[in-house]
């Protein structure tokens, strides 16, 4: 069970029995704001942003940035957060750009990402944004259409090193199959282009794969880029990005987290020694890191509404589930739990939680050793602060869960549980 606890942000305390976070008692903010219910932790995230910045700091000799990966999970005051760490966004399309935007973020710290850019997202990326990360010839194409009266954001292009990091394949974006990017050929036909066209290009981005622990094929990455680099020539002022990825315990089978530190120190070590071997001079370094930002800050309370009991198999059924976090059903997504009360008891059975949504694969943990847990019980599951909120729908007319962050015993809500009428606020009556 302490691993487990491990798991949680950092401010978890077990006060007679019961969860605290950021000194707010989790029973009683899912009494007040009803469940599901997302909680962030303010201290977590502070923390590991502080952690990337003394890394960098300590490592990186030249320029350098953090772009916080908005895909992890986006809202306005999210956005506000990423301003007063000093970093930048990364937003994938109009939307995140409009929520950016909305936060106050100024166009420098505003950067664009997406594969198939639209009209509409390369319009607001130009409005907004101080740097597009191009993804292919025809979007370079459109945005030279667009941009010929209009200032320019900076241009960087997208690299497809033609490998991946070691993850669940869904999440690879590297190799020579991955939708993402130009390989190095079609990058040198793009440097072409934008010199065809007066257009400056301003930095290479590459980013591998999410979710993983082991640096070393990024080396790989970082060699071709900066091969790459050296044939377009950069001088003295240049961008790279190797994207983000870094990986983060989700169950205590995970357990240590993996150390940022050895992320920071392979990337800075790969890319200090691929440019001095080159005569490179060093580039500004942006790393854009997501989930090891805000995944370990939230936790996702449930009730458990029945518990049912089948052939081979004792299910805790929550109130929430693939609605609100998708990854068990996307990627099998392993995660762990402790009940919110009488939290540390040890284990005396073995469950499966599922939602309450109308799939057989609504399942967010398989065969998860607990306390008996009765029904109207809460549960918690920590590391469920990326990705989740963020890839949550609808579906079966679910509401969105409202998102509190806490800290030093206030909560203050980032977002609203959405309600019925949220639901049709969309529709029109049929003619039918
Ligand atoms: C281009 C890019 N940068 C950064 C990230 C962030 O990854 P993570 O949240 O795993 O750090 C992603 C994730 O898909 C990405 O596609």
């Amino acid at each position: 069970m302490e691993k487990r606890l491990a798991l949680f942000p950092i401010t978890t305390k077990i006060v007679a029995g019961k969860i605290t976070i950021g000194d707010c008692d989790v029973a009683g903010m899912a009494d007040r704001f009803g469940t599901p219910l997302y909680l962030y932790d303010q201290d977590d995230m502070d923390s590991a942003a502080q952690v990337y910045r003394s890394l960098l700091n300590a490592y990186w000799p030249e320029r350098w940035s953090i772009t916080y990966a908005g895909k992890a999970f986006l809202c306005t005051a999210i956005a506000e957060w990423t301003l007063k760490q000093g970093f930048m966004v990364d937003c994938t399309g109009a939307g995140e750009i409009g929520i950016a935007a909305n936060a106050g973020l100024s166009s420098e710290n505003i950067i664009v990402h997406g594969v198939n850019k639209s009209a509409e997202d390369l319009q607001a990326a130009i409005k907004y944004a101080g740097t597009i990360v191009v993804d292919n010839q025809s979007e370079l194409e459109r945005i030279i259409h667009l941009g010929k009266t209009t200032n320019l954001p900076k241009i960087w292009l997208r690299f497809q090193p033609g490998s991946s990091v070691a993850t669940h394949s869904y999440t690879q974006t590297g190799h020579s199959d991955s939708k993402f990017g130009m390989n190095y050929e079609q990058i040198l036909q793009a440097v072409k282009t934008c010199r065809k066209n007066g257009l400056p290009i301003e930095g290479l981005h590459f980013h591998q794969g999410s979710q993983f622990r082991d640096p070393e094929p990024i080396g790989d990455g970082i060699d071709r880029a900066l091969e790459l680099a050296k044939e377009i020539g950069f001088a003295s002022e240049w961008h790279l990005s190797p994207g983000g990825g870094w990986g983060i315990a989700y169950h205590e089978d995970d357990l240590p987290q993996p150390p940022t530190e050895q992320y920071v120190n392979f990337i800075t070590e790969n890319i200090k020694s691929g440019c001095k071997k080159r005569g490179l001079a060093l580039p500004h370094l942006h790393l854009e890191p997501g989930r090891s930002l805000v995944a370990k800050a939230g936790v996702a309370v449930y009730r458990v509404g029945t518990v049912k009991q089948t052939a081979s198999i004792t299910w805790l059924l929550i109130d929430g589930g693939m609605a609100d976090n998708p990854r068990h059903a996307l990627y099998g997504a392993r995660y762990s739990c402790l009940p919110v009360e009488r939290a540390m008891e040890p284990p005396t059975e073995t469950v499966n939680i599922a939602g309450p949504y109308c799939e057989s694969g609504d399942v967010l943990i398989e065969q998860i050793p607990m306390r008996t847990v009765a029904e109207n019980e809460l549960i918690a599951i920590p590391v469920s602060g990326a990705y989740q909120i963020s890839m949550s729908s609808n579906y079966n007319g679910a509401r969105r869960p409202a998102v509190l962050l806490v800290n030093n015993g206030k909560a203050h809500v980032l977002q609203e549980r959405e309600n019925i009428a949220d639901l049709f606020r969309r529709d029109q009556h049929g003619d039918t």
